[in-house]
This record gives structure tokens, C-alpha cells and sequence, in this order.
């Protein structure tokens, strides 16, 4: 997710911009850029990669002046190149602004400034900040803004400069993250706080809709309506590493936080006026879709397991056959894939080594290649002929946690998309299905809202040396990410099973007190999956549900049961996922280990 610090006072604003943005590095970026009002004109500098290649530039060539914005870019509409990097300005450079958001609008906008004569240099949405600004610009900075801002629909955190005022910034938050800083004598805005620590922790947190205005030696905080806000300065008593992780003790329990918004992200902003899903750049049409003779899911770890579940998915959706399988399998497996197939391949990093082979031998026997990835300009998004993003943000644990979640709600977007395309399902279920999805981040607080409860059975559990984990159809691919997660980050032996096929052996591993997590949220199977509870109980296993709330039945089986909202047996695993994930996260934290990098382990697997 994009980064945003802004300086004005008496030190030199490209140092304290650029020490602010190295702050915000966790944040995850692909390009740099930064503006300083040099008196007449704004000197504006962008790069792509790290920051270190802005701040070297900066170190042989200081920029002048003490007020200025910087930006560091999480691509999501564009390549990460410099022209698509920010700050982005107007036609003769008079205005500069940065910007951490998604304008929903913005081809409306950009059609319309277009027809004003317009010539946009990037692809990206925040282009047509400055020339909105430009377009109501009559000498007040403010006020252009206000109008600007009252055209744009979507989120934003802006930053915004203009050459002929070399002593005020205006800075506006809807939706992302933004704070103020007051120094002494010196005015600050940022992302986050770490990127202010060094110089004074004395913070405004901004509330939707709200103007940061800073002007000579004065700050005011104003409200949509351009009247002054009376708010609370208040100080930061934490230090920068908790700052970083938000208040959290861990990434990992941060990101798991973050699952609401990542799942309304990836959703909600795909959805056109008419509430249609937008694919972005997938561009496959209704005969190239049926003319697929066979459509693979290929993936590692946590990827793969929602791609089993993206699977389910499409084939009710779409009513044919899709297979998986795990990339380093498939890879030497005697595949069939060839120029009539469709491969898509799920990776939050878009750098696995295996996934990336599977991408190419696919592309080399004429498949077409879907990669659905949460980081922009990866290698697998570069050379997939299609792409779909999730928008988790960036995901820092080791342990994958918003990424799965989001992953799902992308493989269903796109099985949808598809099956309507196809004439395979009707709008009335198509419509019906988006509207439950749109329930899931609220669902996932309720989840989120209840963690105490998570916290008994991770009590039980902490000190076990095996756990298993049982489900039947969607329950038995939520259970294989349950164990996955609880075995990575706790070093507890944990497995999945598929609930029916216990007796045909592993029923033989249940002991007195052995944990069983028990997943029960699907409808049609629930009384078969109440008698597989029942069959590890009379064996003496410490049975623990995972159930819809209305299916009070399965306490008769089981020792605690962790209920989720109701929900389309579908869409359960997004739900269900989250108290998995807590659990592990508990156990760990209990144990002392090192939950967001676990032993042996790597965020990005980039080799064989
Ligand atoms: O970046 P990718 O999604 O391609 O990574 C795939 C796996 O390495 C990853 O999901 C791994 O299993 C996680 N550590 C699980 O939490």
C-alpha cells in the first residue's frame, strides 16, 4: 500500500520526507518519488524500485527547500514505472500531489478533462487529481481543492502542492490513512506513524472527509464543509517498531485484522455502477471460454488451498470440470495442458519458483495463463496473459492470512464473471451471490470481534504435540489451510483429514485428549460430519466445532464449539478461516515463538 509523508518548517523537506517514507517501507512498494517547493517551480523527482535509488539520487543532488511531499507507490492501476510513479502533476508542473487510494471514477473523470484538451502521461487513477485541481484553480489553493475533492468518488489520502505557495500544503483523507504532525515550529502529514517518530510525536488522526491545511506558521484541521475542526492533539507513547504493526504485537495478527478491508477492497471496488464485477485485465471473451477444453488451478501452500476452493467455485458456477494440484507436482507430472486450456496460477508474491515454472511450460505448450496476485509488477503478473489483483495490501508475516481470504473472493469474482458470461448462471443468482459477499467483511468482524473465545481452545491446545483437523467437501480444503496454519507457526504436528475416510486408518492416531478441530458449516453435510465428531469423541478426542451459529446441535459432540455468522455454505470458508488463523497465532504467541517469521521459513519461496 502506497506511503505519504509531507514536510513543511525549517529543516531541508527532502531529508525528513525521505527519512519519513524509509519508515513506511513495511508498507510494501514498487517506485518513489518526491516534490519539494523550490520557490518558482516544484522540483519533482520519481524512480522505480527502492527508495534507496530516490535517496542516492537526492544525496548527489540535495533538493532545496523545506516543503515538500514524498510517496512511495504499491501499484494498483499500472506498471510500477517511473512515469506511473507519484507524485503526479499538471501540465505545466504548477501542482504536485500524491496520493494512497483508489479513484473509482477516474476514467469518467479523465473522459471528461480529456475533452477539456487534456494529455494524460500514466495510467493511473491519480492523474486526474492535479488537473481537476488545475481545472478550479483561480489563485486559492484550498478552495480548488475542495472542488477537486468533491468530484472524486472512492478512497484517498492525498498530499497536494502548488508552486506559487511556497509556504502551505493541503492534505485530504477519505478511507486511507492519514495523520498530522505538529513540531516545533514544523508541520507534518503521513500514512502512518512511524514516519513522523523521528521528529515529534505530537499526532492529529484525521477522521473521514477531514482537510489538513497548513499555511505559514499556522495548522488547521478542517471538516467537509470547510469549517474548522476543534480536535485533540494527542502523543504517541509507543515506540516505532510497535508503531509499525499498527498497535499490534505481531504482522500476523495485523494482517489478520485487515481481512475485512482486504475482502471489501478486492470486492467492492471491482463493482461497476450497475453492480457488475470488473475484471481489470482479464480479457477473455464468452467463445475463448468455450472453447476451453480443461481449466487447472496450480499453486503452493495456502495459495493452493483457496485455489481448491476457488475450484469448487467454478465448477458450480461454471458446470465444468477443474482440476488442481500443487505447482511442484504438477510441474513433472505428465500434464494435458496445451492451447485449449486455461491455467490459472494463485500467488500473494507472484515470485514462487515453482508457480512461475508452471507458468512458463503452460505458456510454452500454447495455454493461456490467469495469475491472480497480490503484488503488482511481480514476475508472474508480468508474464501471465491476464491478470487479477487481489487487494489484501501488502502481507509481511510469513504466514498467509489476508491473502488467502482474498484470494477466494477473487477466484469466486472471476467463476462468476465467467459463468455469467457464459450463460451458465442467471443474473438473478449472479446478483444474489454478490450481494452474500459483500456481507463477508462484516461477517469476519463479528469473527474477529469474538477472539476471546479463540483464546480458551488455544489454551487447551498449546501444549499438545499433534492436533488434527477434520471436515467433509469445503470443510476438508478449509481444514487442510487450518493445519497448515497452526503447524507453521506453533511447530505442533497438526494434519488434515477428510472427515469420512478416518476409519480407513487414521482413526487409529485418536488418543485420550488427542485435539480434533472439527469444521461443521456445511448444510448437507452436517449430520455426516456430526457422526464423524461423535466417532473421534467415543475414542476419547477433545472434539472442538468450528460451526454455523444456528447449528447449535453439534454441541452434543463436542468439548467447545467456535461459531461463525450464518452464511451461503459457499462463502462459510472466508468466515471460517479466521478463527483458524487466531488459534495458531495464540499458540504461537503462548509458546514464545517467532510468530511472524517461523523457523526454516520464507516469505517468498523464489527457488525450486
Ligand atoms: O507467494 P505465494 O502465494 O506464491 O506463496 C505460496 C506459499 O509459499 C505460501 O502460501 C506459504 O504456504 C505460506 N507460508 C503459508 O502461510
Amino acid at each position: 500500500m502506497c506511503g505519504i509523508v509531507g514536510y513543511f518548517g525549517s529543516k531541508n523537506a527532502a531529508d525528513v520526507i525521505i527519512s519519513g517514507l524509509e519508515k513506511l517501507e513495511y508498507r510494501g512498494y514498487d517506485s518513489a518519488g518526491i516534490a519539494v517547493n523550490e520557490g518558482n517551480e516544484l522540483e519533482i523527482r520519481k524512480f522505480s524500485g527502492r527508495l534507496s535509488v530516490l535517496a542516492d539520487d537526492v544525496k548527489e543532488n540535495p533538493m532545496k527547500g523545506n516543503l515538500g511531499i514524498g510517496h512511495t507507490r504499491w501499484a494498483t492501476h499500472g506498471e510500477p514505472t517511473i512515469v506511473n510513479s507519484h507524485p503526479h502533476f499538471n501540465k505545466d508542473k504548477s501542482i504536485a500531489v500524491v496520493h494512497n487510494g483508489i479513484i473509482e471514477n477516474y476514467l469518467d473523470l479523465r473522459k471528461e478533462l480529456e475533452q477539456d484538451g487534456v494529455e494524460f502521461l500514466s495510467d493511473t487513477d491519480t492523474e486526474v487529481i492535479p488537473f481537476l485541481i488545475d481545472k478550479y484553480y483561480e489563485g486559492d489553493l484550498l478552495d480548488a481543492v475542495y472542488k477537486a475533492v468533491g468530484r472524486l468518488r472512492g478512497a484517498y489520502a492525498l498530499g497536494i502542492l502548488h508552486k506559487d505557495h511556497a509556504d502551505e500544503m493541503v492534505a485530504v483523507r477519505k478511507d486511507s490513512p492519514l495523520i498530522a504532525g505538529v513540531g516545533e515550529g514544523e508541520f507534518f502529514v503521513a500514512s502512518d506513524i512511524p514516519a513522523l517518530l523521528n521528529y515529534t510525536r505530537n499526532v492529529y488522526y484525521l477522521d473521514n472527509g477531514e482537510v489538513v491545511h497548513i499555511k505559514g506558521d499556522k495548522i488547521e484541521i478542517l471538516n467537509d464543509k470547510k469549517e474548522v475542526v476543534d480536535k485533540k492533539l494527542n502523543k504517541v507513547t509507543w515506540d516505532i517498531e510497535a508503531a509499525e504493526k499498527g498497535g499490534y504485537k505481531f504482522f500476523m495478527e495485523k494482517e489478520i485484522f485487515e481481512q475485512p478491508q482486504g475482502c471489501k477492497d478486492t470486492l467492492e471496488r471491482r463493482l461497476d455502477k450497475d453492480g457488475h464485477i470488473v475484471l481489470d485485465d482479464i480479457k477473455m471473451t464468452k467463445e475463448e471460454l468455450e472453447n476451453l477444453e480443461n481449466i487447472y488451478i496450480i499453486a503452493c501452500g495456502t495459495a493452493y488451498n483457496a485455489g481448491v476452493l476457488g475450484k469448487t467455485a467454478m465448477q458450480k458456477f461454471m458446470g465444468i470440470p477443474v482440476y488442481t494440484d500443487i505447482a511442484s507436482e504438477f510441474r513433472y507430472n505428465d500434464n494435458f495442458v496445451n492451447e485449449h486450456s486455461l491455467v490459472i496460477l494463485v500467488s500473494q508474491s507472484g515470485e514462487t519458483a515453482d508457480t512461475l515454472a508452471v507458468l512458463r511450460d503452460s505458456k510454452e505448450k500454447g495455454a493461456r495463463v490467469l495469475a491472480v496476485t497480490n503484488v503488482v509488477g511481480s514476475t508472474i503478473a508480468r508474464e501471465a496473459d491476464d491478470v487479477f489483483y487481489t487487494w489484501a495490501g501488502t502481507e509481511i508475516a510469513v504466514a498467509s492470512t489476508k491473502a488467502y481470504t482474498t484470494q477466494i473472493v477473487s477466484l469466486y469474482m472471476i467463476s462468476l464473471n465467467f459463468a455469467l458470461k457464459m450463460g451458465k448462471i442467471t443474473e438473478e443468482y449472479y446478483f444474489e451471490m454478490i450481494e452474500k459477499m459483500k456481507e463477508l467483511p462484516g461477517k469476519i468482524q463479528e469473527v474477529l470481534d469474538n477472539k476471546d473465545e479463540v483464546y480458551e481452545v488455544a489454551k487447551q491446545i498449546v501444549n499438545k504435540e499433534h492436533a488434527f483437523f477434520l471436515g467433509r467437501g469445503i470443510d476438508y480444503s478449509l481444514a487442510m489451510e487450518g493445519s497448515l496454519k497452526l503447524k507453521e507457526v506453533s511447530y505442533i504436528h497438526a494434519e488434515a483429514f477428510a472427515a469420512g475416510e478416518l476409519k480407513h486408518g487414521t482413526i487409529a492416531l485418536i488418543e485420550e485428549g488427542t485435539p480434533v478441530i472439527s469444521l461443521a458449516t456445511q448444510q448437507n453435510l452436517f449430520e455426516k460430519m456430526v457422526s464423524n465428531m461423535e466417532e473421534v469423541r467415543a475414542r476419547g478426542a477433545n472434539v472442538i466445532a468450528i460451526a454455523q451459529r444456528h447449528n447449535k446441535e453439534v454441541e452434543k459432540v463436542s468439548s467447545h464449539t467456535l461459531y461463525i455468522p450464518d452464511s451461503d455454505d459457499l462463502l462459510s470458508p472466508v468466515i471460517a478461516v479466521v478463527p483458524m488463523q487466531l488459534l495458531a497465532l495464540m499458540v504461537s504467541d503462548m509458546k514464545g515463538l517467532d510468530v511472524d517469521k517461523p523457523r526454516n521459513l520464507a516469505k517468498s519461496v523464489t527457488v525450486e
